[in-house]
């Protein structure tokens, strides 16, 4: 049976995007549900476009019931992939998924993560602080903002004279390329 992968997305969507299409003809794995807080969320347009059922939940459904684990639970999903999800996870959640939920940060953690620490307060906070290095961080999902197990990095130079724009797209890059690899090579390893 192929391997089922949940997608959580608050935004754009551009990183499940890459995902929806690195899995459409996949023969081992494939996207069979997007969840969003956000009824507005561009990425639910992109779920529709792959013919790829969504579900909106609001804040009471999330942490106060166990809806959401409920429906992930009987869509038989083996990997919960989070992408530009901007709440954090409930322990429910993480409960019924142990080391089956990653997250991917614009930033190389353990620096320029934590709660408030998303979009281009990242890449603004890289450029103030001069740095010379920049990139990505695949990681596993625990109780805390941007903590869990590195699984991996990507790394690019920051150039003198580069805007915020330019770390951004560069890091953006990297992020479509590497996350449907990394969760590809990741289902391999589940039984
Ligand atoms: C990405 O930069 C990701 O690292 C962060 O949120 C952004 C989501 O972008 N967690 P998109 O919605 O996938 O375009």
């Amino acid at each position: 049976m192929k391997k089922r992968i949940a997608i959580f997305a608050s935004g754009s969507g551009s990183n499940a995007q890459k995902i929806m299409e690195h899995f459409k003809y996949a023969n081992d794995a494939e996207v069979a549900l997007v969840l969003s807080n956000n009824a507005d969320a561009y990425v639910l347009q992109r779920a529709d476009n792959f013919e790829i059922p969504s579900h909106i939940f609001d804040r009471h459904e999330f942490y106060q019931t166990d809806e959401v684990v409920d429906l992930l639970k009987r869509l038989e999903i083996d990997l919960v992939v989070l992408a530009g999800f901007l709440w954090l996870v409930p322990d429910n959640l993480l409960k019924a998924f142990p080391n089956k939920i990653i997250n991917i940060h614009p930033a190389l953690l353990p620096k320029y993560g934590g709660k408030g620490m998303y979009g281009d307060r990242v890449h603004q906070a890289v450029l103030d602080a001069g740095e010379e290095e920049h990139g990505i961080t695949i990681h596993f999902v625990n109780e805390n903002f941007d903590e869990g197990e590195v699984i991996y990095q990507a790394r690019f130079r920051v150039e003198p004279g580069d805007t915020l724009e330019q770390i951004k797209f560069n890091g953006q890059q990297l992020e479509h390329l590497h996350y449907p690899k990394i969760i590809e090579n990741l289902l391999k390893k589940y039984n």
